[in-house]
């Protein structure tokens, strides 16, 4: 007989036995089935001829979770948030991960166009992939007011949410739209300042990653010369309305932070902001681009707090060595903020 109604005993989620309780777990299935069907995650509805209830004390009065399998964790009806089981949701809750760039996504990125390899500082969908689930359900609106060639929007299109993006340079715009041709008309090779004129719909999660102040503009020697001899941008653009070409950092941290203040009135009630930062060095001092950020957004934003990306396949260069402290500079500030 299939069991209906699963509990925890010792951390375990375990079937429970009792024919009568299983009927009942039966019953009360269908009622869930019948009136709160927009409740159910698809994943769920698709295999509902394998789903039990679950209550972790085996109350069956209280059960308000689903399962197919106790593995994979049981998904809460209550949750308003995502399409998540706990055993999910707890994953993700880690402050910190690892992600270096993944061959897969290369090789999808480098089929749609060599050209792809221009753009000098893009993420990972899969990356990005992984905050999407968390922060929206299937079906959301997710803008990227920095879309550059499109990862957020192609992070979108795996998941099934609608992905919005905004990009100064022509060419990644296009290359954007190259990638999720889906998204089209939601992607506007504009200034992000701009976003106002746009007449975008309500957004239930904005992730980005902005220009790192004008950092690529005094990058290392190596870096300039090696992406030259390829051909490859090492810059976004010579475009005045890029932030990446603002030389006063407290003129560029006031123009960024106007643009995720803009967004602010774009999110819906309860809605997440993240932006993906690194604290920076010029000439030896250090600009705390995360931090500052995360206090003046603060001004209008509820800052949650960070979570640390971390990518430990970058070679070390000797900065400093041997007279001076000088890290190499490996970790990303991804700041959650959330409208109240
Ligand atoms: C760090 S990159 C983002 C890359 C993107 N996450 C990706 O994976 O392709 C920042 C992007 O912001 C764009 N940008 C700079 N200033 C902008 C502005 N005022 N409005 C819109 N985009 C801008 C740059 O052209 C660049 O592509």
């Amino acid at each position: 007989m299939k069991n209906y109604f699963y509990y925890k005993d010792k951390k375990q989620v375990v079937p429970v036995l009792d024919k009568e309780k299983n009927k009942l777990a039966k019953k009360k299935l269908a009622e869930i089935y019948k009136t709160r069907k927009k409740l159910i995650p698809e994943y769920f509805l698709e295999k509902w001829q394998d789903v039990a209830l679950y209550n972790p004390s085996g109350d069956i009065e209280k059960a308000n979770a689903i399962l197919i399998d106790p593995e994979n964790g049981a998904y809460d009806l209550s949750n308003h948030l995502n399409n998540m089981t706990g055993k999910e949701w707890v994953k993700f809750s880690c402050s910190w991960f690892i992600f270096n760039a993944l061959q897969k996504d290369l090789k999808e990125e480098r089929e749609i166009s060599p050209n792809t390899q221009d753009h000098p500082a893009t993420f990972s969908p899969t990356m990005i992939e992984d905050f999407v689930k968390f922060f929206t359900k299937k079906g959301e609106n997710v803008l990227d007011p920095f879309c550059g060639i499109g990862s957020t929007l192609v992070a979108c299109k795996r998941t099934g949410r609608v992905g919005y993006g905004i990009e100064l340079n022509k060419k990644y715009y296009k290359l954007s739209i190259k990638r999720t041709p889906e998204f089209k008309k939601n992607i506007f090779n504009k200034n992000a300042e701009d976003i106002k004129k746009l007449n975008l719909p309500k957004i239930d999660y904005s992730i980005s990653s902005p220009p790192y102040w004008n950092v690529l503009n005094r990058s290392t020697k190596n870096f300039k010369t090696d992406r030259t001899k390829n051909g490859f941008d090492v810059n976004y653009s010579e475009h005045q309305d890029d932030l990446g070409n603002v030389e006063d950092y407290e003129l560029f941290l006031e123009r960024l932070a106007k643009i995720y203040f803009d967004i602010f009135d774009l999110l819906k009630d309860g809605g997440y902001l993240t932006v993906i930062v690194k604290n920076i060095k010029k000439e030896g001092k250090m600009y705390p681009l995360a931090w500052d950020l995360a206090r003046i957004l603060s001004k209008k934003y509820q800052l949650k707090d960070e979570k640390l990306w971390i990518q430990d396949k970058v070679g070390l260069a000797p900065y400093g060595y041997p007279s001076a402290w000088a890290s190499n500079i490996l970790h990303h500030y991804c700041l959650i903020f959330k409208k109240k």
